[in-house]
């Protein structure tokens, strides 16, 4: 199947998810499993009680720090309940899985897979589904419940010609601005801005006020985070959407605006290189280095991790001009061709696709659950304002983590980002993003 096909059944589906949120009232059934593509095979899986047996190798790029503070919980109550497979950790340090994807594409083309690995669902899967490098797991899918405990337009973004390619971990939100309340109150900022210009006039202030790096960066993928962002305010949900159907040009005004807005805030930002990683850039915030970080909201595990508090050390807002946006993408997990212990690996779909799974997990790592049926009253206030936003706001999939765009596309996007980090050139920029579409849009 070419990757416009694959790429536009992406695109349809986050444009319903919100849909999918509300009608399935994040807790009800989402209705009978038989009837879409997803549920159209009834194979269901039956693990062998206490694990199949064998190594486990699971890739990702949870390595460290809060990251890796997830996936512990996951991997602990794995061992509880396959006391027979042994857990192999191959996670590969950097965030975004900005060193790990390299590692991956060189294991999978050399055929040696992971029994499972780490994946966005939406556009990135789509190109593991269509190198043929992942197996269908309707059985693993059906066994965990299937559209009763899953959004069915989620599920369309995991589905191709009614297989099942992957187990959702989670859902996160990459359109949040993690803010310092003290910097704020010291520059006399006591309203939260709703537009990217207001937002720049607050800016100003806290740099007047003695931050000499009000908004914190990472490397490279936190920067084309940054420009997303500035391209949802600046275009609105709409025709970001229709940036990777074609609908809206690369080099058009809309554009243009947002390329030049990302300028000036680029010039408010502390120096990174393109290897820093993004704890580093959210820590700036609770230190008081910097008043605002564009972060997804693994934000709130590393903040978690260091011991800060809500409300006195961070506080959050929608990114300006999104109040009514979510900034959507899945982590999801697969089985690879050739895995060596494909029903090890299913024993760890089953695990991470769970209520139980999802709520450890989700509660280590400040997303919340692809499942429907975890109560949000189990989780924090942040997580809970995250559950509602995911019901009632437009959805809008992630360019920097795999749900809007190929790994070919994204990878020419960060650098042409790369680029402009060094350049400070506008103009290039949009050539250079508009070159990128060209190129990749099918
Ligand atoms: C992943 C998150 C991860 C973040 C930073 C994203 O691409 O989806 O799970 O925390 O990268 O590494």
């Amino acid at each position: 199947m070419p990757h416009r096909t694959l790429r536009s059944a992406a695109l349809l589906a986050v444009a319903g998810l919100g849909l999918a949120a509300c009608a399935t009232g994040g807790g009800d059934s989402a209705g009978s499993s038989s009837t879409s593509a997803a549920g159209s095979s009834a194979a269901t899986y039956t693990p062998k009680s206490g694990g199949a047996g064998g190594d486990v190798g699971v890739f990702t790029w949870w390595a460290a720090g809060s990251e890796k503070v997830g996936l512990d919980a996951l991997v602990k109550l794995f061992k509880e309940k396959n006391p027979n497979d042994t857990f192999v950790n191959l996670a590969v340090a950097g965030g975004a899985g900005s060193n790990a994807k390299a590692k991956l594409a060189s294991d999978l083309a050399n055929g040696n897979p992971p029994d499972s690995f780490q994946g966005h669902a939406g556009a990135e899967l789509s190109d593991y589904i269509a190198a043929g490098q992942i197996e269908p797991v309707n059985d693993v899918f059906n066994a965990l419940g299937g559209e009763s405990v899953f959004p069915k337009n989620l599920l369309e973004l995991i589905t191709v010609k009614g297989n099942i390619y992957s187990v959702p971990s989670n859902i996160h939100r990459a359109n949040v601005v993690w803010a310092n309340p003290k910097v704020l109150s010291k520059a006399g900022i006591t309203s939260t801005p709703t537009s990217i210009s207001a937002w720049i006039d607050d800016i100003k202030k806290v740099k007047a006020s003695g931050v000499a790096t009000p908004l914190s960066i990472g490397g490279t993928w936190t920067q084309v985070q940054l420009l997303e962002n500035v391209l949802i305010s600046d275009l609105g949900d709409a025709a970001y959407k229709g940036l990777f159907s074609g609908e809206t040009p690369w080099d058009g005004d809309g554009v243009k605006q947002a390329v030049n807005d990302y300028k000036t805030l680029m010039t408010y930002t502390n120096n990174a290189s393109d290897g820093d990683d993004w704890p580093g850039a959210t820590d700036m915030v609770i230190g008081g280095k910097a008043a605002y970080n564009v972060m997804g909201d693994w934000a709130v595990a590393e903040f978690t991790a260091k011991n800060a508090k809500p409300d006195t050390d961070w506080t959050w807002f929608p990114t300006p001009g999104q109040e009514k946006v979510f900034d959507f993408l899945a982590d999801s997990f697969t089985l690879p061709k050739g895995a060596k212990n494909a029903d090890g690996s299913k024993d760890w779909l089953l695990l991470v696709g769970s209520a139980d799974g999802q709520k450890a997990f989700n509660l280590a790592k400040g997303s919340i659950p692809a499942r429907t049926d975890v109560p949000a009253s189990d989780f924090p206030a942040y997580q809970q304002a995250a559950m509602s936003a995911f019901k009632s706001d437009a959805i809008v999939p992630s360019i920097a983590h795999g749900a809007a765009v190929s790994l070919a596309w994204n990878t020419d996007i960060s650098t042409a980002v790369s680029k402009f980090h060094a350049s400070r050139d506008a103009n290039a920029l949009v050539t250079d993003l508009a070159a990128a579409a060209k190129k990749n849009q099918q």
